[in-house]
């Protein structure tokens, strides 16, 4: 008898995250041997700073190693709560907060607690690659909010408001954003908090996992904080960027007490509690001071210094559009100019995985179509790599170019 091996419909409607599958790829030819520069993952190349991993070996020493309570410790959920209103203006007890395993946790789980079936989740692209698939997998249906290079990947409020039905249920604010890099302005927030207000069964999730990583004079803006939005607003925020922390596995939704105690109940089925351990460590990180003191700065000042190498560098070719990131460690060049062009023994570029094949064969820089992030006509450059692998990185992309035959 054969084995039925059928998957259900959810499955099947959900794509695979093609950031992780171009990093697997470059991970396996780099274990071969290939000296591939990997530039397609979203995890800061530094290690985690000395004080936040001692906390965990120390969480260990001392037995801290069992579960704890679904929603995170109250020591952890007490220093976000401090964190919140110190940081980012917005008052929170600890029973609104719900520690989970990575913010991508708090963003799944909080769809599946707000969306019925058939509603409509609103994601303005370039979006990260995990929020239309999350909200399939809550049976939701995401509704795209195209954005232009020329406007810095900004969402256009009229077009927000154009966009906005009966089914909508929750819009995404991801600011600074992957892949863009884009920061929203605190009175585009404003506009788009007035438009937000005139509908009661709108939600707002801000993924503020980047809100650290963020270069003057851009400032960071907690979508919460701008008056009558608390009530409506799910704050995610995470340990993985600003601490380098991707491994600890660490993330965290704060709101109103009624949508995070859904998002409980849900967690309370599926995983428990984070780890004791990274939990530990997180207060650690918390205790490193405002927007994580100088250990923080430092990785911050690093990810500037690589931003203005590569915006330079980029900027001087040709037929390549730039829209300078703000914040987070990503560079979204539009390429669309090649497009068209033929590649001896490779073929015809037609679109962003064309280019980035072509990027991964021809100059072993492995980089993401944008068409995974919904606009094909860029790719994404992670900069959380060092300046002379960057530079590597665009020696290589210059040259693969040069030997690109245009139409
Ligand atoms: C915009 C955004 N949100 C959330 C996450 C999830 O981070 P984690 O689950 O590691 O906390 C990521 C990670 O790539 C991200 O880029």
């Amino acid at each position: 008898m054969e084995v039925d091996i059928s998957l259900s419909p959810r499955v099947n409607s959900v794509k695979p995250s093609k950031t992780v599958a171009i990093t697997d790829q470059a991970t396996a030819l780099a274990l071969a041997g290939v000296p591939v520069i990997r530039l397609a993952a979203g995890e800061p190349d530094f290690d985690t700073p000395t004080v936040i991993a001692e906390a965990g070996i120390n969480a260990i020493r001392e037995g801290y190693t069992r579960y704890t309570p679904n929603a995170g410790t109250l020591e952890v959920r007490s220093a976000i709560c401090q964190k919140l209103k110190e940081e980012n203006g917005i008052s929170h007890t600890p029973d609104e907060i719900l520690v989970s395993n990575g913010a991508k946790q708090s963003i799944l789980q909080a769809m599946i607690a707000v969306c019925s079936p058939g509603d409509e989740v609103i994601v303005p692209a370039p979006f990260w690659v995990s929020y239309p698939e999350m909200a399939r997998l809550a049976d939701a249906t995401p509704v795209y909010l195209p954005t232009k290079i020329s406007e810095n990947f900004l969402l256009d409020p009229k077009v927000l408001e154009s966009k906005i039905t009966d089914k909508s249920r929750m819009l995404i604010i991801c600011s600074p954003s992957n892949p863009t890099g884009s920061v929203y302005p605190k009175k585009l927030l404003e506009e788009i908090a007035e438009i937000v207000a005139k509908h009661p069964r709108l939600l707002v999730l801000s993924d503020e996992i980047y809100e650290h990583i963020i270069y003057a004079p851009a400032t960071h803006t907690s979508f919460a904080s701008l008056p009558g939005m608390w009530e409506r607003t799910l704050t995610v925020n995470g340990f993985s960027k600003a601490f380098a922390m991707t491994g600890w596995r660490l993330g965290y939704l704060a709101g109103p007490k009624h949508f995070v105690a859904a998002c409980g109940k849900i967690q309370s089925q599926f995983t428990s509690g984070a780890s004791s351990i990274a939990q530990k460590a997180a207060v650690a990180a918390l205790g490193l001071g405002y927007a994580g003191g100088e250990t923080v700065s430092t990785m911050v000042k690093a990810f500037q210094e690589r931003r203005d190498y590569l915006v330079k560098s980029f900027g001087e070719l040709e037929g390549v559009k730039i829209s300078e990131p703000q914040g987070a460690f990503y560079l979204f060049l539009d390429f669309s100019s090649y497009y068209g062009a033929e590649a001896e023994g490779f073929g015809m570029i037609n679109g962003s995985d064309s280019l980035c094949r072509y990027f991964l064969d021809r100059a072993l820089v492995a980089v993401v179509p944008g068409d995974a992030f919904g606009d094909d006509t860029c790719i994404r450059i992670s900069y959380a790599s060092s300046l002379p692998t960057l530079q590597a990185a665009v020696e290589g992309i210059k040259k693969a170019l040069l030997s690109l035959k245009l139409k």
